[in-house]
C-alpha cells in the first residue's frame, strides 16, 4: 500500500515533529557548533531533565534500551550465575539485557487480563540464586508497586524495571522507574518519548550505582584511561539528547492524549464484548500510557489474525502484532530448556492479540474509522 492509501497508520511520528522541527534544527546546529557529540552538555541537560521528570535522583544515557537493562543490572550488582525472573510475554531485548549482564533469565507467566507478569507464578521460581526480578511495565501499564515491593521483600530481591514502554507511567503513588532500586528506559523513534534513532537511559536514586552506570557505560573507566571494571561503549549520543530534550516537556500531553485515545477505543469496542474481544484490561487508569493499544481476538478469530490484518490493511488501516511468540519460545533461547505449554497465558496472549494504532494526535474520526472497519471484517469473518 503506498502513503496515500493509509487512512491510520500505526504510528505517526510527523504529528509530534513538526510543530517542533525548526527548534529541533536549531538544538541540532548548537550541538554541531559545540562538537561535543559524545558525553556533551545537552547530555547532562536530558539526564538531568529526565531524572526530575521520573522522580528520582539520577539518570545516565546509555546506546539503547537493551544496554539500559544489561548495565543497570550490572551496576545493580547482578553476576553470573545470578538468576533475574522476567515475564515471557514480553519483547526479547527484556530477556537479552539480562543475559548480557551474565545473568540466567527465569522466564515467568502472565496474567490473562493484563498480560503483565504474574508473581504468584513467579513466586514458585524462587531458588537461592534468584538475585533480581526484571517486571515490565508493559504497553505502557505498571506491574502494581506494592504488589511489586512485597514481592522483592518476601524473597530479598531486586527489582530492575523495564520501563521501556512506560515513560511516566503512574499508578498507586508511583512513576515507572522510581518502584524498584534502579530501571531502563528506551528512546527507539516509535517509544512514547523517541529519539531519531536509537537511545537509552538508566535511572536511580542511589549515587553509587549511578555513579557505576556512568563507568560501565564508558569503558568501565572511572575517569579517562583508568579502568576498574570490564565495562562497555555505550552512551546516549548528545545529538539525540538535544532532541530527546526538546521532546521531553511535551511528553505529558503525548501521553494524556494516547490514553485518551484509550478511553474512545474502549468505549467504541463495547459492543464487541459479546464477540468475546476485550480490551488488555486497564487496571491503572488514566497512569496507563498506552505505549500500544491491544485487543484479545475470540479463539475463532484468532486463527484468522494474519487475514483480518491483511483486511484491515486494504482499507488503510495498519495493525501489528505485540507479540506473535512469548521469549520461552523463540528458537535462539531453546538452550534455556523452554518448551510449548509452559506458560499457556502467554502462549495464548501471542495468538490472540492485536494491536490497533496508536499515537499522540489520532483523530476521534480515525478511531471510529479503525472500531468501523474491524467490526465490519469481523461480522464477515464470524458468518
Ligand atoms: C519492553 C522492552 N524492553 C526493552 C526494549 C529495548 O529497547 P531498545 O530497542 O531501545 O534496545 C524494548 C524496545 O525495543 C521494549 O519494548
Amino acid at each position: 500500500m503506498n502513503a496515500n492509501q493509509i487512512k491510520v497508520p500505526f504510528v505517526d511520528l510527523n504529528l509530534q515533529h513538526q510543530p517542533i522541527q525548526t527548534k529541533i534544527e536549531r538544538a541540532i546546529a548548537e550541538v554541531i557548533e559545540r562538537g561535543d557529540f559524545v558525553l556533551g552538555q545537552a547530555l547532562s541537560e536530558f539526564e538531568t531533565a529526565f531524572a526530575e521528570a521520573c522522580g528520582v535522583k539520577y539518570a545516565v544515557g546509555v546506546a539503547s534500551g537493551t544496554d539500559a537493562i544489561s548495565i543497570g543490572l550490572q551496576a545493580c550488582g547482578i553476576v553470573p550465575g545470578d538468576e533475574v525472573i522476567v515475564p515471557s510475554n514480553t519483547f526479547i531485548a527484556s530477556v537479552i539485557g539480562i543475559i548480557q549482564a551474565g545473568a540466567k533469565p527465569i522466564l515467568a507467566e502472565c496474567d490473562r487480563n493484563t498480560a503483565l507478569i504474574d508473581l504468584a507464578a513467579a513466586a514458585k521460581l524462587i531458588t537461592p540464586q534468584t538475585k533480581a526480578i526484571v517486571p515490565v511495565h508493559l504497553y505502557g501499564q505498571m506491574v502494581s508497586p506494592t504488589q511489586l515491593l512485597d514481592f522483592a521483600d518476601t524473597h530479598n530481591l531486586i527489582i530492575f524495571e523495564d520501563s521501556a514502554q512506560a515513560h511516566l507511567a503512574e499508578t498507586e503513588g508511583y512513576r515507572a522507574g522510581g518502584v524498584g532500586k534502579a530501571a531502563g528506559f528506551s528512546f527507539y523513534p516509535s517509544k512514547n518519548l523517541g529519539a531519531f534513532g536509537n537511545g537509552g537511559m538508566i535511572i536511580t536514586n542511589d549515587e553509587s550505582v549511578a555513579q557505576k552506570m556512568r563507568s560501565l557505560r564508558n569503558y568501565g573507566a572511572p575517569k579517562k584511561y583508568f579502568h576498574t571494571e570490564l565495562g562497555t561503549n555505550s552512551r546516549l549520543d548528545t545529538l539525540q539528547a538535544a532532541i530527546l530534550n526538546l521532546k521531553l516537556p511535551h511528553l505529558s500531553s503525548w501521553n494524556q492524549q494516547r490514553n485518551q485515545a484509550a478511553q474512545y477505543y474502549d468505549r467504541l469496542l463495547q459492543p464487541l464484548k459479546e464477540r468475546d474481544i476485550f480490551p488488555i484490561t486497564n487496571l491503572t487508569g488514566v497512569g496507563h500510557v498506552y505505549h500500544l493499544y491491544i485487543i484479545r481476538l475470540n479463539s475463532h478469530l484468532a486463527i484468522k489474525r494474519e487475514l483480518i490484518q491483511q483486511k484491515m490493511a486494504a482499507r488503510g488501516i495498519q495493525t501489528g502484532i505485540h507479540y506473535p511468540i512469548p521469549c520461552h519460545l523463540q528458537p535462539a533461547y531453546r538452550y534455556l530448556g523452554y518448551q510449548k505449554g509452559d506458560f499457556p497465558e502467554a502462549e495464548t496472549l501471542c495468538q490472540n492479540v492485536l494491536s490497533l494504532p496508536m499515537y499522540p494526535g489520532i483523530t476521534k474520526a480515525q478511531i471510529e474509522l479503525v472500531i468501523e472497519e474491524l467490526s465490519t471484517i469481523i461480522d464477515i469473518l464470524q458468518k
